[in-house]
């Protein structure tokens, strides 16, 4: 059998079959299946029978991983540093009891696309679930190709060469992390295009995310208003459809050409293991490198390293 994608909405996403990734894949099988990942932007795999060693080789054919670097930090729960451990689980596989790390997770239910707080954007997130909640805990995922195609020729125009400002900490303050503006001026930010072409495709995209705090030569109040407005737009029905996972479940998306975010689930009484590596765009650099590491490692995040409970 050859590789399926069955379209979840006409141009965006797609559950795949006819391919056991298990099993060595053919140099064309994986053309392929690169093929249907710049076109969809989202691929869902279900039931995929991969453990980490297998998530991570997987992943390795999309790109450069963040984390291969070994320069990974504090204790770990889990063996592979390029595996992110996005669950709500601790290092000793109990339920984060840690307000602050449980502040800090639940930032992945506002929309965003992962790592726009780092100068080297990522491509792919390559997630997938190990345990999950009994209710809730799905995945959305927002197509701002279209949504960029589908604005105005005058809001086009406008965002044409603007650039916005993303940092992490912008995110986990609107999740409610407990961070003041004056602090957040303090800690660095990545620039990077609000529109930018989609290298796999060639289509045109809007680059947003809960992450952006400003845009660049505009006031803030404006330049927040007019991100707002984007997230909004883009993240209208029309664009936008969650996955429910079963353990097993992989989903792969394109951090250039999407946006996603966790949904509700009872994070203090129900277990969520969900494991994830990050492709960097472009092809890797000569130096291994870590940025993701580089930024945890400061002392703001000692809370997790401590332990992560
Ligand atoms: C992520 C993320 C949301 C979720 O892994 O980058 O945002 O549903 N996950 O776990
Ligand atoms: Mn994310």
């Amino acid at each position: 059998m050859s590789l399926v994608a069955k379209p979840i909405l006409p141009n965006f996403g797609a559950e795949m079959s006819g391919v056991d990734l298990m099993a060595p894949l053919a140099a064309a099988t994986v053309r392929e299946i690169l093929n249907a990942q710049d076109r969809y932007g989202v691929t869902v795999w279900r039931g995929t029978g991969l453990d980490d060693e297998g998530h991570v080789a997987f992943s390795r054919l999309f790109g450069y991983l963040e984390g291969g670097s070994k320069t990974n930090v504090g204790p770990r729960r889990l063996k592979h540093a390029e595996l992110i451990d996005v669950g709500n689980l601790d290092i000793d596989g109990n339920i984060v009891s840690n307000e602050l790390t449980r502040a800090q997770k639940r930032g992945d239910r506002l929309w965003h696309t992962d790592g726009s707080f780092i100068a080297k954007r990522s491509a792919y997130s390559l997630l997938m679930a190990h345990e999950v909640p009994t209710e809730g805990g799905e995945t959305w995922f927002a197509d701002t190709r279209t949504a960029y195609d589908d604005l105005p020729r005058p809001m086009k125009d406008r965002l044409e060469g603007l650039v916005a400002q993303h940092s992490y900490w912008w995110s986990r303050k609107q999740a409610g992390f407990p961070i003041s503006e004056e602090e957040l001026d303090a800690k660095p930010v990545a620039r990077h295009p609000l529109v930018h072409v989609h290298k796999g495709s060639g289509r045109k995209a809007l680059y947003i995310a809960s992450h952006a705090r400003d845009i660049e030569g505009l006031p803030r109040k404006e330049g927040r208003a007019l991100l707002a407005e984007l997230i909004a737009h883009a993240t209208q029905p029309r664009y936008v459809f969650k996955v429910r996972w079963n353990p097993g479940d992989l989903v792969c998306w394109d951090n250039l050409c999407s946006m996603h975010r966790g949904g509700e689930f009872d994070d203090e009484r129900q277990r969520r293991d969900m494991r994830r590596t990050t492709v960097r765009e472009g092809p890797a650099p000569d130096v291994p490198d870590d940025p993701y590491a580089e930024m945890f490692k400061t002392s703001e995040f000692a809370f997790m390293a401590a332990g992560r409970k």
